[in-house]
């Protein structure tokens, strides 16, 4: 057996002509052009234009029954193309093939949809994913994906991290998700969750010696779905010893910055900043900003404790609430009607309102501002406002005043939204580290304290005695790759010690036999000999959307799932039958039995 073909489209160029070729490929389109034939002939590397004769009349013929799509093998002659049809935007349009014979390997029927139109409904793309994946734009995307893999590992390699696979059919790892259960044949009643991360593995393989640690991994966690998230995802999932967070950031800085560099021609800025959880709240009223938009929120709580105006003195005498500004440059343009649709847009966060000052001219004082509630507030009190927020002339000032949740989730996302519409969002790439966040925080509705990150995380050491008497303000050791207003990593230094492990587990509400029973493995490992650890996860396909310039992840997976957690190319999740279920001893109650499958 040899290949079909002795060279790839696009190796052929001016210096080839006269050579006598053998290719194989895709009829990307057929053209017949007075009596001439013209076929674009496609192969993994790219486009070559075969003209067909008419006084080789066989194979005319032949050239002349095929269709798009159909499987060819062609042999020709390398030509220069006559003058006058060269085309430059080709990286082979400055040669063609003289078509000496062609054979079709296999026919095509017509496509449901021209592959590489643009305008092609994402769902019919997924139903014929194998196709879609034809197109320049995901051959493009999912090589740029292999390279930027091939590169971590190159990295990773070169400095003694070894690439070791942990189990998918494993207990619940607690990343702040469901879990994907599979039910046990052999245990009757007993199911394996797959793995939200190969947290705990890892973890346990420092255990066991190996120091340093990579995996590309398969990460399941049944959530709402959004465009940078996926039901099944891949991560880089690293983990090493004696370390401290220094060691690991400055190591994985390193490889972000030599994979971005060595596969995009990015180059990243060095070192990277950092920002505390604290301050990325309190200016961007998010800890994954978006560097690239320059608005800020300025709290002016206390210059509003004593106004009349009910709506900013509540909150700004209330613990746990904020008042806030957000100075927009040259804001005083937007019109009554753009300020009522971003009124409602912080709605949807549940903000009461969004109260506005115009600035037109601020050295007329407050005649020269324009604003529904300047009657509410003192003279001085509005000049502090401006100078604090760095007020001029053509600015307007958007105010929030809440629970410090809803101001921040309000204005913080109002900042990304006016950001974009004003044009506002500099080029380029803006990447930051985001550390010390709080270990715990208060989920309200269940009344009941989670892990930031995972219970794994370990506290700063300052802070541990608060584990009891202040938990709220624990700080823990965890650090997130944040980029362009997107996470893109994140990872923590270690609880190695059994006891802390135990107390942190305590805090998130868990006994001592709850702990034991779900996580009494660990806990075990930790008393013999753990190392101090630490590590990080790398969200690759957002690393690699957001470097293809696509919006959504579901551009750089080959076989991705829907926003609805399903695939329409194989339509899972499907049905199965009874024998099946009575295997699993399983049985359907009535309402999954009457609600079978939802559309799309
Ligand atoms: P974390 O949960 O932050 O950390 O996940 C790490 C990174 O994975 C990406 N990511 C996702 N990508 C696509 N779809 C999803 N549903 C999804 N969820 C997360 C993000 C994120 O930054 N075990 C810890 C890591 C550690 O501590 O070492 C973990 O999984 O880019
Ligand atoms: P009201 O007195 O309720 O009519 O509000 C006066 C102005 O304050 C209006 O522009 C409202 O949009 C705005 N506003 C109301 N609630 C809030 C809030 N929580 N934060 C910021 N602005 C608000």
């Amino acid at each position: 057996m040899s290949e079909q073909r002795d060279c790839l489209c696009a190796d052929l160029d001016a210096a080839s002509v006269d050579r006598e070729v053998r290719l194989c490929g895709w009829v990307q389109r057929r053209r017949d052009h007075g009596g001439v034939i013209f076929i674009d002939l496609r192969d993994r590397s790219g486009l070559v234009q075969v003209v067909f004769d008419p006084d080789r009349e066989q194979q005319f013929a032949v050239a002349e029954s095929v269709r798009s799509e159909y499987v060819l093998q062609v042999v020709g002659r390398v030509r220069l193309r006559p003058e006058g049809t060269v085309n430059p935007d080709l990286p082979t349009g400055e040669i063609e093939l003289l078509g000496l014979k062609i054979t079709v390997l296999n026919s095509a029927e017509p496509l449901p949809f021209p592959i590489e139109d643009p305008d092609t409904g994402e769902a019919l793309r997924l139903r014929y994913r194998y196709l879609d994946l034809r197109s320049d734009r995901m051959q493009r995307n999912l090589r740029l994906r292999h390279q930027v893999i091939r590169a971590l590992r190159g990295y990773l390699d070169d400095r003694d991290f070894v690439e070791m696979e942990t189990p998918v059919l494993t207990r619940s790892t607690p990343e702040g998700a469901r879990d994907y259960l599979v039910p046990s044949r052999v245990h009757p009643g007993q199911f394996f969750a797959l793995p939200q991360s190969p947290q705990l593995f890892k973890q346990l393989l420092m255990v066991s010696g190996f120091e340093r640690y990579y995996q590309i991994a398969r990460c399941f966690r049944d959530e709402d779905l959004r465009a940078d998230r996926q039901p099944e995802f891949t991560q880089l999932d690293i983990e090493m010893s004696f370390v401290d967070e220094g060691g690991v950031m400055e190591t994985m800085e390193e490889m972000v910055r030599s994979v971005f560099e060595s596969v995009l021609s990015i180059t990243l800025p060095k070192p990277l900043p950092t920002l505390t959880y604290a301050e990325a709240i309190k200016r961007f009223g998010t800890d994954r900003p978006d560097l690239r938009i320059p608005l800020e929120l300025v709290d002016i709580a206390d210059l509003m404790a004593e106004v009349e105006f009910k709506v900013f003195a509540g909150p700004a005498t209330t613990p746990g609430s904020r008042v806030a500004v957000l100075r927009v440059p040259g804001g005083a343009a937007l019109s009554r009607q753009q300020i009522d649709s971003y009124t409602e847009f912080v709605k949807q966060f549940g903000a009461g309102g969004l109260a506005y000052i115009k600035v037109n001219n601020l050295a007329d004082g407050t005649n020269g501002l324009q604003s529904p509630i300047l009657k509410f507030l003192p003279d001085d009190v509005v000049q502090q406002v401006m100078q604090r927020s760095g007020a001029e002339d053509g600015d307007l000032l958007f105010f929030g005043a809440d629970r410090a949740r809803v101001v921040n989730d309000a204005l913080g996302g109002l900042r990304i939204r006016l950001g974009h519409d004003l044009d506002l969002v500099a080029q380029g790439w803006r990447p930051l580290w985001v550390v010390e966040f709080p270990l715990l925080e208060e989920d309200s509705e269940a009344g009941r304290w989670v892990a930031l990150h995972h219970p794994f995380t370990a506290p700063h050491p300052e802070d541990v005695p608060l584990l009891d008497s202040d938990r709220g303000v624990v700080r823990s050791r965890a650090y997130d790759l944040v980029l362009n207003g997107t996470e893109i990593g994140g990872g923590s230094i270690r609880i190695h010690q059994s006891a802390i492990q135990q107390k942190v587990f305590e805090a998130l509400g868990l006994d001592e036999a709850q702990a034991k029973a779900q996580f009494g493995f660990l806990l075990d490992a930790l008393r013999y000999g753990a190392p101090p650890h630490g590590g990080i996860a790398f969200g690759i396909d957002r690393i690699v959307s957001m470097a293809a310039g696509e919006e959504s992840i579901r551009d750089v997976i080959a076989f991705p799932k829907t926003q609805k957690a399903s695939c329409l190319l194989t339509d899972a999740p499907g049905e199965v039958d009874a024998e099946q279920m009575r295997e699993l001893g399983l049985r359907l109650s009535s309402a999954a039995q009457t609600g079978s499958k939802t559309a799309d």
